[in-house]
């Protein structure tokens, strides 16, 4: 294993001197700085592991280093030194992130102790980030898990544009698989090796949001004590993701509408015009349209954002893909609980595709991860699953007795039809182009599930009841 990488800085050369030989004999590889600037640059130029600081400095102190280290992008943890008069400003330094603080004179003992505890720490942490890195491998394309006919033409429509420069808008409900399918998009480009970069408009205020997607410069506002890039300049040459675009702001809007038009960018408080080259994939879980017709959304921007429309339809209406999604989050939780599930018994499955999942992939996701934690045997059966929908999935249907796929299938094939056919007034023209399927089809399905009577008969609310019947 490579020599772990300390840095000690310290006002005073004679500290930083033997500090440097105690621990270079401990076998870790030491350099040193008399000021919180020349720290500073040595941390740009190379990793160090960890930082073992003076707090009381001329210059940038202790405390402003801390703060700047935590704009680099420096994994480095950081202990400083204390005099016994100012414990106050070491435990504020804790409360900024600092790791701990040690008190002079220094206890060599303590000292290595603390160093060895924070480097395992450290090593533990990067385990766990690369754990989480390998068990979401962006870069498989067999990550992207899909069955459905529906999923499968969104996917040749994303290969076609994949490598273009288009705008992309995603459409979908919260958890079908958005964010997921933006990467999948970057990494199907020839930017895949450039950065994706995503930010979230509903997570921030508006002005913290602007600063994070345009950057700033020193002074702009208070607290603003170094010029920052912001994430359309760290996106440069790849692709910036910008989730829940409906929740931009109108001043946001019309900024957003500047880049996709001139593609530049200005930091906020700065007056200089910055080029910028990224390809731009918007996320939303609302209707765009509708945001433009109740006014809340730019009209000339949506067009900008629109260029190419993916809508990820609901798990609900894509019921193929619970069997592979499921597989592929067992084997995906196996990995990481130890686990040695085979599968879904079939009664398992039959709960599932009974199911609305409100919360689509996401949910599926989260139930089959605990029924992986609970499961006593080597296939998940419904008791591992958890009660709401087990019970959902009774209440929904015709008969209490076990049913064979074909009939759960069939079940929930009815009920998409049924919703569809609601949801378009009954137009079936309407109705098969939503489903995907030809109007023939949709008329022999209607006739099958007994939906022609359904409509005769008014079966508009009670759809539940009238399905027990139609099918029982
Ligand atoms: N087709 C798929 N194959 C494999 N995993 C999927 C698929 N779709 C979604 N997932 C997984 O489901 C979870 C939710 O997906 P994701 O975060 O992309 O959804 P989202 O639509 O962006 O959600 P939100 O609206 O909350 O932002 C993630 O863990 C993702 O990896
Ligand atoms: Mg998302």
């Amino acid at each position: 294993m490579a020599p772990k990488k300390i840095l000690v800085v310290d006002d005073d050369s004679i500290v930083c001197e033997s500090l440097k030989e105690m621990l270079t004999l401990e076998g870790y590889l030491v350099d040193t700085a008399l000021d919180g600037a020349s720290a500073l640059d040595k941390v740009k130029q190379e990793p160090f592991n960890l930082i073992l600081s003076d707090i009381q400095m001329p210059g940038l102190n202790g405390i402003d280093l801390l703060k700047e280290l935590k704009g680099l992008d420096s994994n480095a943890f950081i202990i400083f030194i204390t005099g016994h008069g100012h414990i106050d400003g070491a435990v504020e330094a804790i409360k900024l992130g600092a790791y701990d603080y040690i008190t002079k004179p220094i206890d060599d003992t303590r000292l290595k102790f603390t160093i060895q505890r924070a480097l395992e720490q450290q090593s533990l942490l990067k385990d766990y980030q690369s754990l989480k890195q390998r068990l979401k491998p962006w870069d498989l394309q067999d990550f992207l898990k899909f069955r459905d006919r529906k999923m499968e033409q969104l996917l040749e429509l994303v290969h076609t544009i994949a490598d273009t420069q288009a705008t992309v808008l995603i459409t979908g409900e919260s958890g079908t698989g958005k964010s997921l399918l933006a990467k999948y998009i970057h990494q199907q480009s020839s930017r895949k090796h450039r950065p994706f970069v995503k930010i979230s408009c509903g997570a921030l205020s508006e002005t913290l949001l602007e600063s994070e997607l345009f950057g700033h410069v020193r002074g702009a506002f208070t607290g603003a004590i170094r010029d920052k890039k912001g994430k359309f300049e760290e996106a440069h040459g790849g692709t910036i993701f910008i989730d829940d675009i409906n929740s931009a702001s109108p001043n946001l809007q019309v900024k957003l509408l500047r880049v996709l038009q001139e593609k530049v960018i200005e930091r906020v408080g700065g007056n200089t015009l910055i080029p910028v080259d990224v390809r731009i994939i918007c996320a939303t879980n609302t209707s765009l349209q509708e945001e433009v017709a109740r006014q809340r959304f730019r009209e000339d921007l949506y067009y900008r954002v629109n260029v190419v429309s993916l809508a990820i339809p609901p798990l609900r209406e894509r019921l193929s893909d619970i069997a592979p999604l499921a597989e592929h989050f067992i084997k995906q939780f196996n990995l990481v609980h130890r686990r040695k599930v085979k599968g879904l018994s079939k009664s398992a499955l039959q709960v599932l595709l009974r199911y609305r999942w409100p919360g689509n992939v996401r949910e599926l996701e989260n139930v089959i991860e605990q029924a992986v934690i609970l499961s006593p045997g080597e296939f998940i059966i419904p008791e591992s699953l958890p009660q709401f929908i087990r019970e959902s999935a009774v209440c929904s249907l015709p008969t209490n007795t076990e049913l064979t796929l074909d009939d759960a299938l069939g079940h929930a094939e009815k009920q998409i039809i049924l919703e569809a056919l609601e949801r378009h007034k009954w137009n079936r023209q309407l109705c098969a182009q939503a489903l995907g399927i030809s109007r023939t089809t949709l008329f022999n399905k209607m006739k099958r599930f007994q939906l022609m009577e359904h409509r005769r008969s008014g079966g508009r609310k009670g759809t539940n009841r009238n399905l027990h019947q139609a099918t029982g």
